[in-house]
């Protein structure tokens, strides 16, 4: 079964087809970070206009490159949500169109839980159950995953997602958008030594984040002193030593609470080295195993939602022709798929 997939959830362009006998065959991704960089975050009707530019010519594209031809696919799977609507909405109307002329059928796909399966597309996969840790852009959660489509929420943000702190300290600190990869490059030459920033909500039971309180603890430090390369440096690595940490010890406290043996780490913030060191540290004494996907595939691509359509269209999940886009969508509304199919590549 070979699905085309296609994401448009906020400023990444992707297309993909990934194939249930031979695996991932090609993804491709364009970024808009030119575009929104001059404005600092992402503009949602910005965002929408570029996507329709640039999808049609990357699904071409990957067809190309797959040396396939429509004729030869069998679903499309698109990001139906979480997600900037106008955004959305140009990958779902594209999908939607393309399987109904192709007289294929049609699947929208949970972009977190693309996130969450994005793992399983590389050769060192996990098994089922595992704990997984969530953090983009607009997501921090540590989910229990029994399967495709049955989790657990473990535990979550209660204010801004650890991603949006990273794009909040980069932007304090003149870094520029987007703001993770450029705070951890920063971070390289800080001195460990001279800023030392709070853990948020460790000392606490439980599995819930907070990060806002670090943001203005990085905020106040920003407005203490003048802000010179080493400083800029120093107060990044103390943000993202702090950022980590926390990850790191809710991560251990999951695991230990679950008995689960295996960590799956996604999302955007996946890709940062320090998070990724500390985790293999954290693991060892546990004898638990930490998963991680590609940089590439940890940020938003279409390999991840054509995954996830393959396994639900299998299934036999089918969109209507009505094209419908959710802004918010949790992940715990979605349906359990059988674990046989699931166990399939
Ligand atoms: O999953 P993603 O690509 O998009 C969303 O669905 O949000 O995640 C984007 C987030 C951004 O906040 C970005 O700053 C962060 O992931 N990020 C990083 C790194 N690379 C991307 N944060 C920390 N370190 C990185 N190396
Ligand atoms: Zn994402």
């Amino acid at each position: 079964m070979k699905i085309l997939g296609i994401e448009t959830s906020c400023d990444d362009t992707g297309a993909a087809i990934y194939d249930s006998s031979h695996g991932l065959l090609v993804h491709r991704l364009h970024t808009q970070i030119e575009i929104h960089q001059q404005y600092g975050g992402v503009v949602p009707e910005l965002a929408a206009r570029d996507h329709i530019r640039k999808l049609l010519p990357l699904v071409n594209t990957v067809l190309r490159e797959a040396d396939t031809n429509p004729k030869t696919i069998d679903g499309v799977a698109y990001t139906a949500g979480p997600g900037l609507v106008s955004a959305l909405l140009v990958g779902a109307a594209l999908g939607r169109s393309l399987a109904w002329s192709w007289g294929i059928p049609a699947l929208g796909v949970h972009h977190m839980e693309g996130h969450l399966m994005a793992p399983m597309l590389e050769t060192r996969s996990p098994s089922f159950p595992f704990i997984a840790l969530l953090v983009s852009g607009g997501h921090t959660m540590l989910v229990d995953v029994e399967g495709l489509g049955r989790y657990r929420i473990l535990g979550e943000s209660r204010d801004d997602a650890v991603g949006e702190a990273f794009d909040k300290v980069a932007k304090l600190l003149e870094l520029g958008y987007p703001g993770g990869p450029a705070v951890a490059a920063a971070a390289e030459q800080g001195d460990p030594q001279r800023f030392r920033f709070p853990r948020p909500m460790i000392d606490r039971p439980g599995l819930d984040f907070s990060f806002s309180g670090l943001k203005t603890f990085a905020r106040n430090t920003v407005l203490a002193h003048a802000l010179d390369r080493r400083t800029v440096a120093d107060i990044a690595w103390a943000f993202q030593d702090a950022a980590v940490d926390t990850l790191v010890v809710k991560c251990r406290r999951a695991l230990q609470q679950t008995r689960r043996e295996r960590l799956v780490v996604a999302g955007g913030v996946g890709a940062n080295r320090l998070l990724r060191q500390r985790l293999n540290d954290m693991v060892e004494p546990l004898a638990a195993e930490v998963f991680y996907p590609r940089p590439e595939l940890c940020t938003d691509n279409a390999a991840m939602i054509a995954y996830v359509g393959c396994k639900r269209l299998w299934a036999g999940e089918r969109e209507p022709l009505e094209i419908t886009v959710r802004a918010r969508w949790s992940l715990a509304d979605l349906q359990a798929v059988d674990a046989g199919i699931c166990s399939s590549s």
